[in-house]
């Protein structure tokens, strides 16, 4: 689907989400969100904040999941996902405490592993992810599955690719004080999600946005696997559609 721009395109994807709670709300239900960060979504999280407060959406019935965090990496720091996520959104609307998932950047090594099955037992628990919202890397990640992340991966540790630390590198004041691993969900656990939103905005997207989307499906590109999911769609402006 391709938008003017992405404000358009974040309205789009937050009214879907919202609706999605709303009809769970009807039936008594969980929703459950597979949540992501990076520039790409904030829109997303800025339409959401403002539904619930004008117009009273409530998040009481919802529980997420995100996609990754850093590793090693402490919650309250300027470059953890688990305090982008608090001033996007969590902190902002009344999602319960307790049912926000992130994967545990202060974790010791050993105890990694054990963390991520329970993290994959935790959304299998809550039947699943509803909506999985996803941006795109450079290098065709998804999450922080990188190059040669196979179909059937599942929440683990994994290393950087050296582009994703460049990219990284400027937030982090300089690319040796980027992170080389990460945890993040597997494109198995990615691809379990009932429903797939990915977007992509701007120039800078559109060479990947065009292998994801018409490259063929290989490990070497993560995000080719989505063209064998049942329900995913890709929501991108003009600029990020501009080589297909
Ligand atoms: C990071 C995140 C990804 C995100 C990507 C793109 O690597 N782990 O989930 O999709 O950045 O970031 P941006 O949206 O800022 O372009």
């Amino acid at each position: 689907n391709i938008y003017d721009n992405s404000d358009e395109a974040s309205f789009y994807v937050a009214n879907e989400i919202a609706e999605l709670i709303r009809q769970r709300q009807r039936q008594g239900k969980h929703a459950v969100l597979g949540l992501a960060t990076g520039s790409t979504p904030t829109k997303v999280y800025e339409f959401l904040v403002k539904f619930h407060q004008e117009e009273g959406l409530s998040f009481k019935n919802v529980i997420t999941f995100n996609l990754d965090e850093y590793y090693p990496m402490e919650p309250d720091s300027i470059h953890s996902y688990v305090r982008f996520m608090n001033e996007h959104l969590f902190d902002h609307i009344d999602i319960k405490k307790e049912n926000v998932h992130i994967p545990d950047g202060t974790l010791e090594k050993e105890d990694v592993r054990d963390f991520c099955d329970a993290y994959e037992k935790k959304i299998e628990d809550a039947g699943g992810i509803d909506i999985q919202v996803l941006g795109i890397g450079r290098t065709g990640h998804i999450g922080f599955n990188e190059p040669g992340s196979s179909l059937t991966s599942k929440t683990r540790l994994v290393r950087l690719d050296r582009v994703t630390r460049l990219d990284a590198a400027s937030d982090f004041f300089g690319l040796e004080n980027v992170p080389v691993k990460a945890i993040t969900m597997g494109v198995g656990t990615i691809m379990a999600a009932k429903r797939i939103i990915l977007m992509a905005w701007g120039e800078g997207k559109s060479e990947v946005i065009h292998q994801a989307v018409e490259g063929k499906i290989r490990e070497s590109v993560p995000a080719t696997f989505l063209q064998n999911h049942g329900n995913c769609n890709f929501i991108v402006d003009h600029a990020a559609a501009s080589d297909l």
